[in-house]
């Protein structure tokens, strides 16, 4: 289930180049009458009346402190502001307050403290990275048990779900592992877990391919739940299927670190997209 909150306006045309322009909020449908935007998690509803609702608060949450000054810079320029930006110890936010054209209050914040995460499906594959350092910090059952359930519903040759998961805790054999390919699998001593996607060959005839969609399954799910992952190659190798109890004629897609992410990293920069069709 998702949901929308629904406002009434007496000038949707106005209102419309509000949230647009000045917020950034992308139109998702055009009822005519109604029109709803979103932004991240929110939706977003106007729908033209003889009066304006404007009661409560309409707030924006950033990941930190300083997108939200990167926010504020850009557009208090020609937003009514009601309130600068500070600190609000009461809920360990940092905040300021604007004014929309019909007097609606305007929250942009970030919150202090731990937030339980929460990524839209454009967010996940915008900011899945290859983490390799990690918060010194234990991996509770439940979340990697969620992580689990949803890599089960990644694409298989002929559903053959010919993949699976061995979690290895050990600290030495984690050393080990991170020391096979030198600074290349280093990030695997990092996390307090290693991951690696494996399949086997006589349930599949594309058992590679199962595996290797796995792993990035499995990395876009636990992305959602703030664990980040590192994509390490080329340890489809005997010495590690003989440590790990893996049969030889099975696959190693990758073997990755799985913890909780320490700090968000910028994207490497990417090609245009006009690169990317030949
Ligand atoms: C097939 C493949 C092999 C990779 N091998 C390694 C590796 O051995 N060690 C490592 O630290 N990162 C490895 N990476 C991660 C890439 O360096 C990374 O995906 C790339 O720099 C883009 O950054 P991003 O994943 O944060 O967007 C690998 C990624 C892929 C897809």
């Amino acid at each position: 289930m998702s949901g929308i909150v629904f406002m009434k306006t007496k000038d949707l045309e106005k209102i419309s180049t509000f949230y647009q322009d000045k917020i950034g909020m992308e139109l998702w449908q055009d009822q005519e009458q109604c029109k709803i935007f979103e932004k991240g998690n929110l939706q977003l509803g106007f729908c033209q009346s003889n009066k304006i609702e404007n009661d409560g608060i309409i707030t924006y949450y950033f990941k930190d402190k300083k997108a939200v000054d990167k926010f504020y810079e850009k557009i208090s320029v020609d937003l009514e502001i009601t309130k600068e930006p500070q600190v609000n110890n009461d809920f360990n936010i940092y905040q300021f307050f604007a004014k929309d054209p019909e007097d609606r209050t305007l929250e942009f914040q970030a919150f202090l403290h731990k937030l339980n995460p929460h990524l839209t499906g454009k967010e996940l594959l915008l900011n899945r990275r290859s983490y390799r350092k990690f918060k010194d910090e234990e991996i509770p059952e439940n979340i990697l048990n969620k992580v689990i359930d949803l890599s089960r519903f990644a694409p298989t040759s002929m559903n053959s779900q010919s993949y699976y998961f061995k979690f290895i805790t050990d600290e030495e054999l984690i050393c080990d592992l991170a020391s096979i390919r030198k600074t290349a699998s280093e990030p695997i001593k990092k996390a307090p877990m290693a991951v690696a996607i494996c399949s086997d060959n006589e349930q599949s005839n594309r058992y590679k391919q199962d595996a290797d969609i796995a792993a990035y399954h499995f990395m876009l799910a636990a992305r959602l739940y703030n664990l980040g992952t590192c994509w390490i190659a080329d340890m489809d190798r005997e010495s590690i299927k003989s440590k790990l109890n893996i049969p030889m004629e099975h696959y190693i897609a990758t073997i990755t670190p799985l913890g909780f992410i320490d700090n968000e990293i910028e994207a490497p920069e990417r090609k245009p997209k006009e690169n990317y069709i030949k």
